[in-house]
């Protein structure tokens, strides 16, 4: 392996797995040989990844069976319909227990990909090939995989983890701007969570994450991802501590949900929800003004939304947020800011202070 490729580890007893970062990972048929020890493999993946990156991969994989599937584009197809035709292809390839599904693409296509592996004959050999910025630092490691309902985003899931992460940086030159700092909110998420000399490297260095410098970007992902690990390796199904990772998610699911999938990108819709998160931390007297703003002006620095959508009303809001997975006995639990880099899982809130945030967005004129 090139020596600018790091190596990381999800540690889950028997189910610990590595993240590989670096360029030129795609073609290493090396790391696939490691982790793929059956002939039959399934690259899902979408139009638009396919042909930029999918020629690589099974370059690096001839000496596997190899069939392919290749889903439509976005966010409104992660849906069970769609997810359906991974079994299709499976089966009419005659594909079985011992085979890899690999999700190649962003982080749509991972959450379906692994899903299918998930449950594909109760459960086959996984391995991420994320190629977004915010599927490389967020959602192919974890194990979280799934699909949304038309009533709320990712219902439809299971807990799965992959055989291995493969976060090839090279992938992330063909990313658009929007892209790259939906990705980058994520990154700011881990800062806000636990981390908050990494919030501090985040306010010295966003220029250079902008401007795709290699040697940020790497470190951006590398402790990223083990800010993550280190949270999936003491809570990996969610029972306490994970959520946390939901930093602003109540809220962006209801962006997501109340604009339609899509719209937004998630990340952009998370950026808004941790600046909502923010906000209510504030009010109910947790999180400085200060502080506060620090929060808002580096989202707006990475050229995010730090606000959510005016079209959608606080009655709705809350609706949306009823559906939530974190709601527990019917309450509604968010995860607040104590602190830059101090956030907490807390159903304590004076819901007359969410109100004035729900509010605080609401446009007077509509
Ligand atoms: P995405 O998968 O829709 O990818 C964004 C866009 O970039 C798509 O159009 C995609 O085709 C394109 N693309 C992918 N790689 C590219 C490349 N290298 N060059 C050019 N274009 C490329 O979106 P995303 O932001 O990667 O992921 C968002 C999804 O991830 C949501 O569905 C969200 O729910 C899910 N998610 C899951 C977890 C988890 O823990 N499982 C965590 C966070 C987010
Ligand atoms: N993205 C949230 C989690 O993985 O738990």
């Amino acid at each position: 392996m090139k020596k600018q490729n790091k190596t990381l580890r999800v540690e889950l007893g028997e189910r610990s797995y590595p993240i590989y970062i670096g360029p030129g990972l795609l073609a290493d048929a090396e790391i696939y040989r490691r982790h793929i020890h059956n002939r039959q493999v399934m690259i899902v993946t979408n139009e638009t990844v396919a042909p930029l990156y999918l020629a690589q991969v099974q370059g690096a994989l001839q000496s596997f069976v190899v069939e392919t599937v290749v889903l439509p584009d976005g966010e409104s197809y992660k849906t069970l319909a769609i997810w359906d035709r991974i079994f299709d292809k499976l089966l009419s390839s005659r594909f079985g227990r011992q085979s890899t599904i690999i999700a190649l693409g962003g982080g749509v296509i991972g959450d379906m990909a692994g899903f299918a592996a998930a449950c594909y004959q109760r459960g086959v050999n996984f391995v991420q090939i994320p190629t977004t910025l915010l599927a490389q630092v967020d959602s192919s490691v974890g194990g979280k995989t799934g699909v949304n309902h038309p009533a709320g985003k990712n219902m439809i899931g299971a807990f799965y983890q992959p055989k291995c992460v493969i976060a090839d940086t090279d992938t992330l030159n063909t990313l658009d701007d929007r892209q790259l700092s939906a990705g980058i909110s994520e990154i700011i998420k881990y800062g806000l969570i636990d981390d908050p000399s990494f919030f501090r490297w985040l306010e010295a260095n966003m220029d250079a994450l902008l401007e795709r410098d290699p040697t940020a970007l790497t470190f951006a992902i590398e402790r990223s991802c083990q800010d993550k690990a280190r949270v999936v390796a003491a809570d990996e199904l969610e029972a306490g501590s994970r959520a946390l990772l939901n930093l602003g998610h109540t809220f962006v699911h209801a962006i997501e949900a109340g604009l339609g999938y899509g719209e937004w990108l998630h990340g952009e819709a998370v950026a808004a929800g941790m600046c909502m998160a923010a906000d209510l931390s504030r009010r109910i007297g947790w999180l400085s003004a200060e502080e506060q703003e620090r929060i808002v002006t580096l989202i707006k620095r990475a050229r995010l939304p730090h606000e959510p959508p005016r079209s959608i009303t606080a009655e709705q809001f809350l609706d949306l947020m009823a559906v939530d997975k974190k709601v527990m006995d019917g309450r509604v639990r968010l995860i607040l800011m104590k602190a830059v880099g101090e956030s907490v899982i807390t159903d304590e809130f004076d819901s007359v202070k969410l109100l004035e945030t729900l509010n605080e967005y609401r446009s007077d004129d509509l």
